[in-house]
């Protein structure tokens, strides 16, 4: 691999698994690779994993005490299997041995590293390692495959003399190699020079001080969006209604409650974005009235009256210098159809319409699976982690971008 394609990992928070495979050795080599190139790398041991290294070696090349497999009262009272999931920005599973691919595979959550991959909403990318007949088994082979339809990344493995004496496909990549490729996937350079606005999260509708209309969006999708975007060296703006997450580093994020707010919030910056993201999920109404006291349940029955709130989306978009306007389309049946008349009432380049309404993809889930509708296209991006998914996705924005500016 060049030189030239080892981006930073500055800033990223690495969470590093490693099961037990006898290329465990090389991951102290590993984790001095990560801290290199500017990542903060903290340790989970797989059990058994310690016969193969020594976590005092980890502990010293990665400055932190490294988690072993046991989920003990005293280890959850610390950086628990939660506060780890969270923490992570990639989780990194090197070496993957055939025995832990399967046990991802199953979603299996039996010791600390992998309830860890369980919990994490972060991308997860294995490196393989094992036998070169154990990776070529029909069942490993399956297991990788369905790993990679859910979005997970493979590193390797490579080919060639192997710990057994054999020879063949099976072997760990090497650190430097496990290290770069890592930092490919978090950056890319299609969308450098371009600011991108992205609005993300419910919008809560005030009845009262205490009570108000809103949805079930957790902002999830709209934050790895913002994410990739900044992975891909935009500069980005992120307005968020209210969510539990924490804005993506590099972004600039704008807070706010109501539809009403996120409408002031996108058209004060509008002007200067070359790309208008629309993810949130915006109430359509408002009550009328907001009542400045709690509402007392006094009344048998009670009306409340609603009113149009603004469409944020379509406003941009009618702009006369409107930017490059990317819609989301929430349908529970006839996707297609209703986003792309979305395509044309709201003037739009392109609709991301996602089917919700099931329990598996769109609010508040971890996954999503969307068509990307143009005038002409459809580009299908099947199930998988909505890190994943956003990547996916703004690769396919700055094409589409990227040819919409050739054209003028
Ligand atoms: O946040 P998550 O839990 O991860 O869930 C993600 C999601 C399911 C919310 C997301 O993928 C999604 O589909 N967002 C759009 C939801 C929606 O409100 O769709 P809509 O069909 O009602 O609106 C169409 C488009 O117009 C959307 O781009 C919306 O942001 C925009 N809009 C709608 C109303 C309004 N007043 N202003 C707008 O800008």
């Amino acid at each position: 691999m060049a030189d030239e394609d080892i981006k930073s990992l500055t800033s990223k928070r690495v969470l590093l698994g490693v099961s037990a495979g006898i290329a465990a050795y090389k991951t102290p080599d590993l984790v001095r690779r990560l801290a290199e190139l500017g990542a903060d790398v903290r340790v989970i041991l797989s059990k058994n994993s310690e016969q193969f290294v020594a976590p005092l070696a980890l502990q010293a090349v990665s400055g932190h005490a490294v988690h072993n497999h046991a989920m003990t009262a005293e280890s959850e009272s610390g950086m628990g299997h939660i506060d780890l999931a969270r923490w992570a920005d990639v989780v990194l599973i090197a070496p993957a041995t055939a025995n832990f691919i399967a046990r991802l595979c199953q979603g299996a959550a039996d010791e600390l590293l992998t309830t860890v991959c369980v919990a994490t909403a972060a991308p997860l990318v294995i490196a393989p390692a094992m036998n070169q007949q154990m990776w070529q088994n029909q069942a490993t082979q399956d297991n990788v495959a369905t790993l990679i339809q859910r979005g997970v990344r493979m590193l390797g493995p490579d080919s060639g003399e192997q710990a057994c004496g054999e020879v063949g496909p099976g072997r760990m990549m090497q650190p430097e190699d496990i290290a770069a490729g890592l930092s490919q996937s978090f950056e890319h350079s299609s969308l450098t020079g371009t600011s991108v606005m992205i609005t993300a999260g419910p919008t809560w509708e005030a009845l009262d001080p205490v009570r108000g209309l809103t949805n079930h969006s957790s902002g999830l999708m709209g934050y790895a969006i913002a994410q990739a975007a900044v992975e891909a060296g935009a500069s980005v703006t992120l307005v968020s209604g209210p969510t539990n997450l924490e804005a993506p580093q590099g972004t600039q994020c704008v807070d706010v409650i109501s539809a009403l707010q996120m409408h002031a919030a996108v058209m004060a910056d509008i002007d200067r974005q070359d790309i208008f993201i629309a993810v949130a999920a915006v109430a359509d109404y408002r009550p009328q009235l907001e009542e400045l006291k709690k509402i007392k349940k006094n009344a048998e029955k009670v009306s409340i009256g609603l009113i149009r709130n603004p469409d944020i989306l379509a406003e941009v978009a009618r702009l006369p210098k409107a930017p490059f306007c990317v819609g989301f389309a929430a349908e529970t049946h006839d996707v297609e159809q209703y986003a792309r008349a979305k395509l044309k009432a709201k003037k739009l380049q392109l609709v991301a319409a996602n089917h919700v309404g099931g329990d598996e993809t769109g609010f508040g889930v971890a996954d999503n699976a969307i068509s990307l509708i143009s005038s002409d296209s459809v580009t299908e991006l099947p199930k998988q982690n909505k890190h994943a998914l956003a990547r996916a996705l703004i690769v396919e924005i700055a094409q589409h971008y990227q040819a919409s500016n050739n054209n003028l």
